[in-house]
């Protein structure tokens, strides 16, 4: 996410985030946000949603749903509806609950410069075609985006084949490598076909499949 904001010579302090879902991904996702040096706007869960045009303070929110369980009675900001929460202005609009929220009835209307799906699914078919052809969105498609978590899966799954266990460190490490590699494998893919950015990711992770099993034969 910070590399796509950098690429686009956009600053932490000139970033600002809305984010949909305040759970494992939307939380963790609004926290690193914030310690870069973001402003986080806007944030939601199935209660409702607040927005805050001069900053929500993290801080206080994850304190207040550690506390209640939810953002239902939170006054960091004013309360709006979820639907309202993604057409407000903002850098980064992040959806992180759910699949299809962002259709082909508010598509149209959103106001962020990056769609960054933290959900898996959160984009429908219509609203792809019209945010490919508004041309002033950066969608950075679920594939990419929230990959994180499975490739620390699969860190998970190699140690415990080994026996043999990495630091923090090492793990954020191999991860940002590997999360660098991918973006500038689907920047390379997107330039070579001249298509959308999520179909260069699925072209870049289908052939991958294709390739394997090519090599390797019938199977089983
Ligand atoms: N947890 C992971 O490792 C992971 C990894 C990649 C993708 N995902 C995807 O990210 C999404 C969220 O996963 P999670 O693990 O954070 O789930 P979670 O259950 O921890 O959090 C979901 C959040 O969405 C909120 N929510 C539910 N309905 C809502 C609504 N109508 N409007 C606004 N907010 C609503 C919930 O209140 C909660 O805050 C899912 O699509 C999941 O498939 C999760």
């Amino acid at each position: 996410m910070k590399s796509y904001l950098q690429d686009m010579n956009i600053p932490p302090e000139k970033t600002t985030v809305i984010i949909q879902g305040f759970g494992n991904v939307g939380s963790e996702a609004a926290l690193a946000l914030y310690e870069w040096g973001a402003e986080i706007v806007g944030i939601s869960d199935f209660t409702g949603a607040i927005y805050n045009p001069k900053g929500v303070n993290l801080k206080d929110a994850l304190a207040y749903t550690a506390q209640n369980r939810s953002l239902q009675g939170f006054t960091g900001g004013e309360a709006v509806t979820n639907d309202e929460l993604l057409e407000m202005p903002c850098t980064v609009l992040i959806p992180a609950a759910l699949e299809r929220v962002i259709t082909g009835k508010n598509a149209a209307k959103l106001k962020c410069r990056v769609l960054a799906e933290g959900a898996n699914g959160p984009t429908t078919n219509e609203a792809d075609e019209i945010i490919t052809q508004r041309g002033d969105i950066e969608l950075i498609p679920d594939v990419l985006c929230n990959s994180g978590g499975v490739i620390v899966s699969y860190f998970e799954w190699l140690q415990n084949l080994q026996n043999y266990y990495w630091t923090k460190g090492e793990v954020f490490d191999k991860l940002h490598r590997m999360l660098a590699k991918a973006k500038s494998s689907v920047d390379e893919t997107q330039k070579k076909y001249g298509c959308s950015r999520r179909t260069a990711a699925l072209v870049l992770g289908i052939s991958r499949v294709a390739e394997a099993k090519a090599k390797r034969g019938l199977f089983p």
